[in-house]
């Protein structure tokens, strides 16, 4: 098959695409014909070896922890998925490629009318924004700020809150505070004098905070609060160590299943808005990691093998 490789840690200038051999599937495993692969920025700083912990690169890797695909064949012990099934969640191995592994209890049925390249894009988006707003356990008529309201994860998450009686203070870009006022908070350009915007905005004051972009603004962000009660990170474990704020790793692990199911039917039938900013071949991956990294995408990218 052919899958996005790279030998060394490097910009996307060490990323090949190269022909590897097609994994089979093992106990409680299924192999997935890849119809979209999202894009995540933890691809690109796993390309950049900043989530290696200092360590070299022992052997040539793929990337991509979100995928849509097809049953292709089922593994020893596999009940309940057969070929021909089409799926949705997060693979095993990597996705930027023709096939995929995965695990049943990481998948859920794709809806027949829900696009691939949505579809791909979901799993870590989807049970991160999930996951963490179980953490931050917010009730009806509190105050969320979420830093990178109009990233994926950010506006996923700003979605799930708003819906579920919350007011929501998001911070974005200029060019997108009227994207996170549409999804029902109040925007604030992040930027200089970020703390003071804050406080106009949030006058009644903040009850938790969830910082989605990873750019520094958490500081702002707990100047504002008072604390770091409820105050979580996904972006930056630097500033969680700094600050002495949690940190979230790892998506929404068992609770993602859970997240699709209820949030699938949202974008289907347009309660959520989940926009796709941009369709690439595997031969485009660069592109593709170059634009999540500093292109300030107005939706998810993905990657589409086929
Ligand atoms: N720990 C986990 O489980 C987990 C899971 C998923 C993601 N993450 C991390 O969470 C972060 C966001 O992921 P994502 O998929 O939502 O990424 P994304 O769609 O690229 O969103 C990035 C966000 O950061 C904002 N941003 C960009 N440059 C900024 C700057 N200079 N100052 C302030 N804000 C800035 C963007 O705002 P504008 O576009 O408006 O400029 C946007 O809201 C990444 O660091 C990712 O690795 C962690």
């Amino acid at each position: 098959m052919k899958a996005v490789r790279f030998s060394e840690y490097g910009d996307v200038d060490v990323l090949r695409v190269e022909e590897i051999e097609t994994p089979e599937p093992g106990e409680g495993e299924v192999l997935l014909r890849v119809r979209a692969a999202g894009v995540n920025p933890i691809d690109w700083k796993a390309l950049h070896g900043l989530v290696a912990g200092g360590q070299p690169l022992a052997a040539p890797r793929g990337l991509g922890v979100d995928v849509a695909g097809v049953v292709e064949r089922v593994g020893p012990g596999v009940e309940g998925l057969a070929p021909g099934e089409e799926v949705c969640g997060n693979p095993s191995t990597a996705s930027y490629a023709e096939f995929a592994l995965a695990r049943p209890e990481m998948l859920v049925p794709k809806p027949p009318g829900l696009a691939w390249e949505v579809a791909g894009s979901l799993g870590v988006v989807v049970g991160t924004a999930y996951a963490t707003l179980e953490v931050l356990k917010l009730g009806t008529g509190e105050t969320l700020l979420i830093l990178g309201a109009s990233g994926a994860v950010g506006s996923v998450a700003t979605q799930l809150a708003v819906a579920r009686g919350v007011r929501v203070v998001g911070t974005a870009g200029p060019a997108k505070l009227e994207q996170v006022r549409v999804l029902g908070a109040t925007p604030v350009a992040y930027g200089d004098a970020l703390a003071e915007r804050l406080r106009e905005a949030a006058a009644e004051g903040v009850d938790a905070v969830l910082d989605c972009s990873g750019h520094g603004e958490i500081v702002a962000a707990v100047e504002v609060k008072g604390n770091v009660d409820r105050t979580l990170t996904i972006a930056s474990s630097k500033d969680a160590s700094d600050l002495d704020v949690p940190f979230h790793a790892g998506g929404g692990g068992e609770q993602t299943t859970a997240a699709l199911q209820e949030t699938m039917p949202l974008i289907e039938d347009g309660r959520m808005s989940f926009p796709i900013a941009g369709v690439f071949g595997l031969s485009q991956a660069g592109d593709a990691l170059r634009e999540s990294e500093h292109g300030h995408p107005a939706g998810k990218l993905v990657i589409v093998p086929a």
